[in-house]
């Protein structure tokens, strides 16, 4: 059965009350429990992580090589400063979507600018929630699964 890998970065934990004008109301648990709902419906397995710090998300995603099929990471704020992150995910060569629930490039300049897009096979974001659930479709359909 493919597995997929669902990683979620810094601050994520508090989705729900963390500025819900950008975020939303929606609590990362509920989110965690839409993607197990599709993942069942779409037959494939999946991990659902999330850590504050980057060398906890790099030993994440070592430890993904030959367990799972694939990455799909909110990396957070360290989207935009980690190249640690970034050579993590380059190095289990796994296909890699990135993911947010923001529109980063309609915010500060600061968050226009990503290390994970260099690794990604493609971006979602600005899609709130839904997000999750439309990468998790993509990354099924870039990986062929059959239902
Ligand atoms: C985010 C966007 C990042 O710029 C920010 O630092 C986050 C969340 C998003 O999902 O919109 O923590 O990744």
């Amino acid at each position: 059965m493919v597995s997929i890998l669902v990683l979620n970065g810094p601050n994520l934990n508090m989705l729900g009350t963390r500025q819900p004008e950008v975020y939303g109301h929606t609590t990362l648990p509920q989110i965690e429990q839409m993607c197990r709902q599709l993942s069942e419906e779409l037959g494939i397995s999946l991990a659902f992580e999330q850590s504050n710090h980057e060398g906890v998300m790099v030993d994440m995603i070592h430890a993904s090589k030959g367990v799972h099929d694939a990455i799909i990471i909110n990396a957070g704020a360290y989207t935009h400063t980690s190249i640690a992150i970034m050579d993590a995910l380059a190095s289990v060569e796994l296909p890699t979507l990135e993911l947010h629930l923001s529109n980063v490039h309609a915010r500060e300049e600061f968050r226009h600018f990503s290390y994970i897009s260099r690794v990604a096979i493609g971006l979602i974001c600005g899609l709130g929630p839904a997000g999750y659930l439309l990468s998790l479709r993509a990354m099924v359909d870039h990986l062929g699964v059959k239902a």
